[in-house]
Order: structure tokens, then C-alpha cells, then sequence
């Protein structure tokens, strides 16, 4: 425990948990899987699920953390002693595992179209042709390879000097900036002819489009922009010393987060309906509108490349979070195997990651269930581990943890009552699991 890390603030702490939470999923995943699920209900509903399950379950994995004080394996050992328990902890290093390889592919995009845009190939292009440069682009298998490779190894790196120093000096300025950036282009989008139908396919409810498996998607989807049920939040809240408000950063982490969700919804349907795109083209939505909204502004592909490198910024300290929950349970804290395992394991990801970097171009037509690989990936991650991992970890809490000792530890530094305590246990305790074993259910069944 004397070798624990410790965040030198709680604002650091806070701006890395934010930074895990706040990447892909909020900025590129949100926008188009909302747009397949018929835009306004996916959106209300993935807000419901964030405060009903995301908010609780965050703070449980917060609570586990800081009670320990050890990493994702053995803090669980350390409170259920002689159990199997820790296979959740094991779990949740699995699902990083599968999460960062696919990850690291669309972070690689983020590399190519800064180095395009850096280089001035972005400037001036009809939408169409944006769409066009982005199928070439991650077709390509040497390109789309190298630049996966690239954004893993900027991951190792920062995860083998530790995540301190790693982390928390960066997020500390890249994120409010991300924030503002974000401003100006919900802004723009806004002010664009027709976007009036973007506000309302985001905001305005269609219960009509809603199947069992919107409901699944909304739920994997509010799960993965918080990043629960992978254990990566026990491994960061036990860096973070016993004075400091759990329930205060879990409330501003998901605040921060379901405002740059609205922000990116903001930013693009009202583009996709003023520019005639398809809501529901997939993957490629973010990286075929941006362009064009920024091409729309003075100065627009300044704008764009500042507000890729945010971008890829959010998209790595979503990553280090990814890799580090691995590294710390395998390096216990010795410097010298941190290094070593950071770059085992992030060399073991890039190489499992290649086949799903593939499967936009040459590897394209191989499908199971007709999916692609990356999309294969995507789906066992969001929607079958980390609603198991979250399920695993809500029976955890109420099962291996006194109520009296959580209610210390999370009154610690907060003025925290007992009657929202005791509404988050309930939250924890019954709705928690019934709610995810009943959507899991309606999805098998259905
Ligand atoms: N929350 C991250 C995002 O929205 O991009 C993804 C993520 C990171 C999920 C870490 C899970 C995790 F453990």
C-alpha cells in the first residue's frame, strides 16, 4: 500500500476520471449510434440510464477503490477476502484489453486526419469528398495499421512513467479546452440553414423507435462513456487520498460527461440535416461532418486541427486509463515491471487490435453475425462485459461491504445525507441489478 501512487490533488483526480470517462464514447460514439436508434428516445434514454445506474454504479466503483487502496484485482481480494471475487477485477482487465484494441483503431483515424488537415489535404472539400477521403483513408491497411501502432505507443509511454505524471499535468489544460472548443463549433452548427430538424432528431423523443435492443445500446452506452464496470474507476479512486468527496467527483465527472454529450449531439445533427447527410451512417458520421462545419468558418481548419489534438487527447487519457488498469495489477507498483508490462501489454493489444483495424478495408467482408470484426468487438465490449462487469460489481457492494463502512467512506470530505445515501444503496442493491438482468433478458428473448 506505501507504494500506492497518489494523485497530488483532487482536482487531478477528478480531471483524469473525467479524462478516462470523456473520449470516443461521448464525442464519436454517441452521435452515430444515437443517429441509428432514431436520435431524441436513445438520447432520453441513455440520460435516464447515466443517473439511474452510470451515477451509482460509478460511485460504488469509487467506494471499492478508495477502501482498498489496491488495484483492480486485489482490491477486491483485500475486502472479500478468501473469495472469487477478483475475477471481477480479472474481468474488467479483459474487457480493457478488448476495449483498447478497438480503440486504438479510431484513435489512429483522429492521427490521420490531423496529419491531412496539419498538411492543408483537408481544405476546401464537398462533403462528398470527406466522405470520400475518410473510406480511402481507413481502408487503407498499411495506413490505417501504422497509425493504430502509433496511438498505442504514445499509450505505452505515458502509462510506463506512471499515471501521475502521465496524466494529470495534461488533463489539467486539455480539457477545459476541449470545452471551449466545443462551444464554438455547437455555435456554428447551430447557426447553419435547416438546423432547426438536427435539434429536434436530437432532442424531441420518438418512443415508437424504441426495440429491446435500443434500450441494450442506450444502457452499454452510458456504461462506456462513464467507464464502469471494468474496474478502471477502483483502480484511479485508489489513488486518491481518504480526505477527498467520492460523491462529488462522481456527480462532476457525470456532469462533465452528459454535457459533452449534449455538446457533440449539438455539434452534429444540426449539421447532418443541413448538409442533407444520413444520420445513421455508422462510424463514419463524426469524421464526414466535422469537416464540413469546419470548412464552414473562418478560419475553420485552424479550428480543426485544434480541436483534433483535443480530441485525440480525450481519446488518450481514455486509453491510459484502459492500459493502466492492466499495468497496475500486474506491476503491484514496482517501477521497473510497470515499465516492462506497459509495453507487454500494449504490444499484445496492438497486435489482437490489427484484424479490427482491417475490417474496414481488407477485411471486410469477414462477419460474424453479420458483423465485422471491430464492430464484433464494439458490441461484446459495450453491450455483453461491461453490463456483466457493472452487473458483477452491483451485487458486490450491498453483498461484501458493511452499509456503515460505505456510508464512512463516502461522507468523507462531503456533507453527504444519509437519506441520499441511503438512496444510492437502493439504487446499488435493487435497481441496479434487476434493471440490467432485465434488459439483458428482454434482449435474449426478444
Ligand atoms: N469512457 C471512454 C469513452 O467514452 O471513450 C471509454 C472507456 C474507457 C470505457 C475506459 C471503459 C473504460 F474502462
Amino acid at each position: 500500500m506505501s507504494q500506492q501512487e497518489q494523485w497530488s490533488s483532487k482536482i487531478g483526480f477528478i480531471l483524469a476520471a473525467a479524462g478516462s470517462a470523456t473520449g470516443l464514447g461521448a464525442i464519436w460514439k454517441f452521435p452515430y449510434i444515437a443517429g441509428q436508434n432514431g436520435g431524441g428516445a436513445f438520447f432520453i434514454t441513455f440520460i435516464a440510464f447515466t443517473i439511474l445506474l452510470g451515477l451509482p454504479l460509478l460511485l460504488a466503483e469509487f467506494s471499492i477503490g478508495r477502501t482498498a487502496q489496491n488495484n483492480a484485482v486485489d482490491s477486491y481480494r483485500t475486502i472479500a477476502k478468501g473469495t472469487k471475487w477478483h475475477y471481477v477485477g480479472i474481468l474488467g482487465m479483459v474487457t480493457s484489453f478488448i476495449l483498447l484494441s478497438f480503440y486504438s483503431v479510431v484513435g489512429g483515424w483522429i492521427v490521420i486526419y490531423l496529419l491531412k488537415t496539419i498538411t492543408g489535404g483537408m481544405s476546401g472539400l464537398s462533403s462528398a469528398q470527406y466522405g470520400e477521403v475518410f473510406g480511402q483513408t481507413i481502408s487503407n491497411p498499411l495506413l490505417s495499421i501504422s497509425v493504430q501502432f502509433l496511438f498505442i505507443l504514445i499509450t505505452i509511454l505515458v502509462v510506463s512513467r506512471g499515471v501521475q505524471k502521465g496524466i494529470e499535468k495534461a488533463s489539467r489544460i486539455m480539457m477545459p479546452a476541449l470545452f471551449v472548443l466545443f462551444l464554438i463549433l455547437v455555435a456554428r452548427s447551430l447557426t447553419l440553414e435547416g438546423a432547426g430538424e438536427g435539434i429536434a432528431f436530437l432532442l424531441q423523443p420518438d418512443f415508437s423507435k424504441v426495440t429491446s435492443q435500443t434500450v441494450l445500446e442506450a444502457m452499454g452506452q452510458s456504461f462506456f462513456t462513464l467507464s464502469v464496470g471494468v474496474s478502471v474507476m477502483v483502480t484511479y479512486s485508489s489513488y486518491l487520498p481518504k480526505n477527498q468527496s467520492l460523491p462529488k467527483a462522481a456527480s462532476s465527472i457525470v456532469g462533465i460527461n452528459i454535457l459533452i454529450v449534449l455538446l457533440a449531439g449539438l455539434a452534429i445533427f444540426p449539421a447532418v440535416f443541413s448538409f442533407g447527410l444520413e444520420p445513421g451512417s455508422g462510424p463514419v458520421l463524426l469524421f464526414n461532418v466535422l469537416p464540413t462545419v469546419f470548412s464552414q468558418m473562418p478560419l475553420g481548419m485552424g479550428f480543426f486541427t485544434a480541436f483534433l489534438l483535443l480530441f485525440l487527447f480525450a481519446a488518450l487519457t481514455s486509453a491510459f486509463s484502459m492500459l493502466e488498469i492492466i499495468v497496475s495489477v500486474l506491476s503491484k507498483g514496482n517501477e521497473r515491471l510497470r515499465q516492462k508490462y506497459a509495453w507487454i501489454i500494449g504490444l499484445s493489444i496492438f497486435i489482437v487490435g490489427t484484424p479490427s483495424a482491417l475490417s474496414f478495408g481488407v477485411l471486410g467482408d469477414v462477419t460474424l453475425w453479420d458483423k465485422t470484426i471491430f464492430d464484433l468487438a464494439d458490441y461484446a465490449v459495450s453491450n455483453i462485459l461491461m453490463p456483466m462487469g457493472a452487473l458483477l460489481i452491483s451485487i458486490f457492494v450491498p453483498l461484501k461491504m458493511k452499509k456503515s463502512e460505505l456510508y464512512e467512506e463516502l461522507k468523507r470530505g462531503s456533507t453527504l445525507k444519509r437519506a441520499i445515501f441511503n438512496v444510492w444503496y437502493s439504487l446499488i442493491r435493487y435497481v441496479a441489478p434487476i434493471l440490467i438482468i432485465a434488459v439483458m433478458i428482454d434482449v435474449i428473448t426478444g
